[in-house]
């Protein structure tokens, strides 16, 4: 761990000197363009890249920030060969009270060393286990969902994924001890879209705080008992996992990757499983594809193996997650002064990138307002046309460690739900969502089940 540390001591507000940067300050002064962003990034992103193109400079949430829109910004802040891109820098001030020393909160070697361990707890063994657990809490799951009439999916799938990770993450079987965790986690959740970050009697961010606190003594309280005995569930898996000289994570280090663990996995599974309900239901010919998929493997509970021959369902899933990205834009911080596409990015500045933006690039994707999930098929590839063209799932040193997991989670549900049902909007329905801080459908996502 040899990478110096000194960047931390930069101030935590970034660089302003940017103005030989294409772009401008936003609308109003101080908070710049923070509510346009918070209401409708797409939009705003899209007007300041067609007015000053794939590099510009904005404001927003209280920082000056150059945001790079396509391939080769997404390759050079991703890729940093240059070990200049900080992640902890850029999510600190939104995650650290809350999910400290997470994985995305680890810089170079440090982070590198940490991913390397965590990183068995994402193989196919493992995720096996995983699966065990998970397959009859989704059937279940969707077992209990209204039928034949109009209900908001939206909260539904996430207290059933709540209900899930609480087994599958922290290995705790459902009552009381389960219902405390989930209520903890989802208060920490909460806090961490807060604004207001003073621990007063009722808000938010102190019951964010008072969450973090179960989520801790849960912990604490049964670690030993976990590095005592194997369990499939996360927790166990960062309790035996061990470096190159065979050493153990520190309880502090398993706490705290757990708890982010469940952060990053949550909100962006939810997500993904709204926007491909929503457009399931409005393309109907794609939800009997994936039904007869699913009927063709002539199983009511399937293995690791079977999910891999669900080919269309994980073009539908590609398809989705280019359209409705639960992470709409990432980002980092500059510890060095640096160039690109011409212009000198000073250190400390904010930079940021857009998988949203990217994936509606028409220089890169065909009809990209079009759901067409065969334009990953092996023929059509188009995907592929650039290695950092498609990056739901980010890239690079901090790529998504659970992508896989999320994979099975996905295709698991939609197998119990859609083998005997049908899903459907009403005629002319157009799901509302928002855009950042991930992507969510505002409306609840009305949706109706019906028995086949
Ligand atoms: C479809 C669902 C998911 C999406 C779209 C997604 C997206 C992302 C993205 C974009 C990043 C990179 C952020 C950055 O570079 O700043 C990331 C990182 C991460 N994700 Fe996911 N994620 C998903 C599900 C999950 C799940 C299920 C888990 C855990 C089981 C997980 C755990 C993580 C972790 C630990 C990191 C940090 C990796 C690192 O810093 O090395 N994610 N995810």
């Amino acid at each position: 761990m040899s990478q110096p540390t000194d960047y931390l001591d930069l101030p935590r507000e970034s660089c302003k000197d940017l103005e030989h940067i294409p772009g401008d300050n936003g609308k109003w002064p101080v908070l710049g363009d923070t509510f346009e962003f918070l209401r409708d990034y797409h939009t705003l992103a899209q007007r300041k890249f067609e007015r000053y193109g794939p590099i510009f400079r904005n404001s927003a949430l209280l920082q000056r920030n150059v945001s790079l829109i396509g391939p080769e910004g997404n390759e050079f802040v991703l890729k940093d060969e240059h070990k200049i891109f900080s992640s902890k820098m850029a999510w600190d001030p939104i995650l650290d009270r809350l999910f400290p020393d997470g994985l995305m909160l680890r810089d170079f070697d440090e982070h590198r060393f940490h991913r390397k361990i965590l990183q068995a707890a994402f193989k196919k063994d493992s995720i096996q286990g995983y699966l065990n657990v998970m397959n009859p809490k989704l059937t279940q799951g969707v077992e209990s969902f209204p039928k034949g009439k109009t209900f908001g999916f939206k909260d539904s799938i996430k207290v059933l994924l709540l209900d899930t990770a609480a087994q599958v993450f922290m290995g705790v079987e459902m009552g009381k001890e389960a219902d405390a965790i989930n209520t903890g986690f989802l208060h920490a959740m909460e806090a961490s879209m807060a604004w207001f970050k003073v621990p007063l009697p009722g808000t938010k961010w102190r019951r964010g705080l008072q969450g973090r606190k179960v989520l801790e003594n849960f912990i604490h309280k049964t670690i030993d008992q976990k590095r005592a005995t194997e369990s499939h569930d996360f927790f166990s898996q960062f309790c035996h996992a061990k470096d190159e000289d065979g050493n153990l994570l520190s309880d502090q280090a398993v706490r705290d990757h757990i708890i982010f663990l469940l952060f990053a996995a949550h909100d962006t599974t939810t997500s993904t499983l709204c926007s491909m309900i929503y457009l399931l239901a409005k393309n109907q010919d794609w939800q009997d594809k994936l039904r007869a998929e699913f009927n063709a493997t002539g199983k009511d509970v399937l293995s690791y193996d079977d999910l891999q021959s669900l080919e269309l369902t994980a073009l539908a899933m590609k398809e989705s997650l280019r359209m409705y990205p639960p992470v709409p834009a990432i980002p980092r911080r500059c510890i060095a002064d640096t160039e690109i596409m011409g212009y000198r990015i000073p250190k400390n500045t904010g930079v940021g990138i857009s998988p949203l933006m990217t994936h509606y690039l028409e220089e890169w994707w065909t009809e990209p307002y079009t759901f067409d999930p065969m334009r990953f098929s092996k023929e059509r590839s188009e995907h592929k046309r650039h290695f950092y063209q498609y990056i739901p799932f980010g890239g690079g040193h901090h790529k998504c460690i659970g992508l896989n997991f999320a994979e099975v989670q996905v295709k698991l549900f939609l197998f119990q739900l859609l083998k005997g049902h049908r899903i459907s909007v009403e005629e002319g329905y157009t799901m509302q969502y928002n855009s950042v801080p991930i992507q969510f459908p505002t409306d609840g996502l009305p949706i109706r089940i019906d028995a086949l």
